[in-house]
């Protein structure tokens, strides 16, 4: 039996081939004595021996066509793309990344996010290009409320860690939760509630039918004035225009997007010169192949061993 290693990797290109092999040495180490298959099946008898797909992101089609295929493990935390693909086979387990390290880094990107907009730095550092020498207001971090949409792998670990920093945190999910240690939210009173008062917004939804095109203009309106944007997780949660209109109106005060409709983000987009926008290339928190490859790994023993799998995905909710 074999492993499909299926990635949207350029592999007509030396950085796409490169990627592909990182991720390859990175499975080899923990996965030793497997066969892999690095290209489309080169016939039945190679598709017939596959029988889990590890993907990140492949062209639509590429799982088509394989009879033994028993699971669909992804690279990437987040599955919409994948889930874009109708030819993707409905009756295989597919199964999320979620892998310590790009965890560890998505709470350190939101941190760095409020901290910088909680003490004004965003706005030092346009400050400095006119030589402005003006001290922002010194709240404390009690005084300054945070709003995690997402109570997830990610977005609880953002709250809660916020909240150890002392941050006045709320986390809103689809489905009521306890809280520890900061409040949580649910429903549509719930996100009015939480979106009015926040001084920071962190967006760590998945994308799915229901949060395609979220923050549109009627939802920046029901932000407090001035608030900050982060947004940490998917493009087409955004309408980018009613944005752009929310900002140019004071209604978002700033927006930190890490993620766009169109990536890499076009060079002409009004985003790249907004001086209320500070964009970063959808690097928020990426796959580590290091510690992904052992949740892989994990994975792959459990299917083996009629284990269970750790971290499925529910296709009918879409995360
Ligand atoms: P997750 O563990 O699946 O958590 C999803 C959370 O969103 C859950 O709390 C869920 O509520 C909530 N949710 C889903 N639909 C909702 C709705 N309609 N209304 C309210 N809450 C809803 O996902 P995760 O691992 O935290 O990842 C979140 C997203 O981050 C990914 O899907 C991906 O798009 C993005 N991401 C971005 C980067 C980057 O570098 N920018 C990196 C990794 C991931 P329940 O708890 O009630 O189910
Ligand atoms: C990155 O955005 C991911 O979903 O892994």
């Amino acid at each position: 039996m074999a492993i499909f290693l299926c990635g949207g990797w350029a592999l007509d290109q030396p950085e796409g081939r490169a990627e592909q092999q990182r991720w390859l040495q990175a499975l080899q180490q923990v996965l030793p004595g497997e066969d892999w298959v690095l290209q489309k099946p080169d016939g039945p008898a190679q598709a017939a021996a596959i029988e889990i797909a590890v993907v990140a992101n492949p062209p639509p089609g590429s799982l088509q066509g394989l009879p033994r295929l028993a699971l669909i493990q992804s690279l990437w935390a987040g599955v919409d793309r994948l889930l874009q693909d109708l030819t993707l086979p409905h009756d295989v387990p597919l199964c999320r990344m979620v892998d310590p390290a790009m965890n560890e880094a998505m709470v350190q990107t939101a941190l760095w996010a409020t901290l910088a907009q909680h003490r004004g730095f965003f706005r030092c550092q346009q400050q400095q290009r006119t030589a402005q020498w003006r001290q922002p207001a010194q709240l404390r971090a009690g005084e300054w409320q945070v709003l995690v949409l997402g109570q997830g792998e990610l977005g609880g670990r953002v709250a809660r860690a916020l909240a150890g920093l002392g941050y006045a945190v709320a986390g809103w999910s689809r489905r009521p939760r306890a809280g520890e240690g900061l409040r949580t939210l649910h429903g549509a009173a719930g996100l009015a509630q939480g979106l009015a008062t926040a001084d920071t917004v962190i967006n760590l939804l998945p994308l799915t039918e229901e949060t395609r095109g979220f923050f549109d203009a009627a939802r920046f309106a029901a932000f407090k004035r001035g608030a900050a944007f982060v947004n940490l997780a998917r493009g087409a949660h955004v309408d980018e225009p009613a944005l752009l209109a929310a900002l140019d109106a004071g209604q978002i005060g700033h927006a930190m997007l890490d993620v766009f409709r169109e990536e890499p983000l076009p060079a002409p987009h009004p985003f790249w010169s907004h001086p209320q926008v500070t964009v970063l290339p959808h690097t928020a928190a990426q796959t580590d192949p290091r510690s992904a490859a052992e949740v892989v790994a994990a994975n792959v023993r459990a299917l083996r061993s009629g284990a269970a799998l750790q971290h499925g995905v529910l296709r009918s909710q879409g995360y």
